[in-house]
């Protein structure tokens, strides 16, 4: 048998949690044949409820789950983990500013920085999707001694997949004939989904759709705010697409990126595209051999995906400015 993966999880027994450890166990993020170890971490208060969630893994009897343990320990919850999945954050309250956020949650993705730099597996890739990810994310890369900054991602593979399925609704096409979907700069309502460099059937989306205005006026914001879209339908934010952006950011990372393709992760910026060298922000990316990475070259910045660019890493200096004492 294959050597396990170990993947640890935290706020492993909220919504997305929910959605995401089956499709881990059932083989869905890193194949048919690769056994995994699960590691998940809770609070305290939520280790009745994840102890539910465990009866329900043990329930689907999946032929890849070897371990699973659960700790509101961090050392033992990343004890030797390949892969450290940070999903658990304090969600944002009535009344509360978004730096207290920045605060509360820049306190908690301290500790478990330093937690992945002691108890971590030496390969350890680190994904955060807990919001605001991008910062939480810088946070833990800052206090995670020893780990390569390379190794550090946060998630905007949920915005990449709804800014494809939008753009092939009104293209009239199947989603998997969008290509080359990038989402640049911050997980929040300044992303910029750069449709300029979009392929649709590998001819410019912007060409194909032939309606800027619509791009522009409703395609961007549809992008932008599809979370909140969800959470007045549905009452509940976005779980289930989260989890399966989880899945896919990893599945892109770990094999190699087809031809001419790239994908949407927020890494840390070695300076590409005049986004501030260290800020953890999303660009073009691709994998050659699965495990490193690099910025792809050459996409085409107009003068209004400049001033996109430029707006929402506006945003993340601004966050990076209000944890700075945390860095
Ligand atoms: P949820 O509230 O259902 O679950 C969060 C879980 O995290 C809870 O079970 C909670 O007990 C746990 N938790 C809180 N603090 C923790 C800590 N210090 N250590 C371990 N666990 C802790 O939330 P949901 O819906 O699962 O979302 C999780 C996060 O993902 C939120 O911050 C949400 O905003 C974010 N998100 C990010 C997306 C992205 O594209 N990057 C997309 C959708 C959600």
């Amino acid at each position: 048998m294959k050597t396990p993966i170990t993947v640890s999880v935290t706020g492993a027994a909220g919504q997305i949690g929910y959605a995401l450890l089956f499709r881990i166990a059932s083989g869905a993020m890193f194949g048919p044949e690769q056994p995994v170890n699960l590691r998940l971490i809770e609070i305290e208060p939520a280790l009745p409820a994840l102890e539910g969630v465990v009866m329900e893994l043990d329930d689907c009897a999946f032929p890849l789950l070897q371990d699973v343990v659960t700790t509101a320990d961090l050392d033992e919850g990343f004890k030797e983990a390949n892969w450290v999945l940070l999903v658990g954050s304090v969600p944002r309250k009535d009344g509360m500013e978004r730096n207290d956020l920045l605060g509360i949650n820049g306190k908690i993705f301290t500790g478990q920085g330093e937690a992945i730099g002691r108890s971590a597996a030496e390969d350890v890739r680190v994904l955060v999707v807990g919001n605001p990810c991008n910062t939480n994310c810088l946070i833990a890369m800052h206090h995670a001694s020893g780990v390569p900054k390379e190794r550090f991602f946060a998630m905007t593979m949920l915005d990449e997949n709804r800014a494809k399925s939008q753009l092939a609704v009104k293209a009239g096409v199947h989603s998997s004939a969008v290509t080359n979907m990038c989402i640049w700069g911050n997980h929040s309502s300044t992303q910029y989904p750069d449709f300029y460099s979009a392929k649709i059937n590998g001819v410019s989306a912007a060409e194909v759709i032939g309606d800027e205005a619509w791009l522009k006026e409703t395609f961007i914001p549809a992008v932008q705010q599809r979370g909140s879209a969800i959470i007045k339908a549905r009452g509940a934010s976005s779980a289930a697409s989260a989890a399966n952006g989880v899945v896919d950011t990893v599945k892109r990372l770990t094999t190699p990126t087809p031809a001419g393709d790239w994908f949407s992760v927020a890494v840390c910026s070695p300076g590409a595209y005049g986004i501030d060298e260290g800020l953890i922000a999303s660009m073009p990316i691709r994998t050659d051999d699965g495990e490193t990475w690099s910025v792809v070259e050459g996409v085409q910045v107009n003068a209004f995906s400049r001033a996109k660019i430029d707006a929402s890493v506006a945003e993340l200096n601004a966050e990076k400015d209000a944890v700075s004492a945390l860095l």
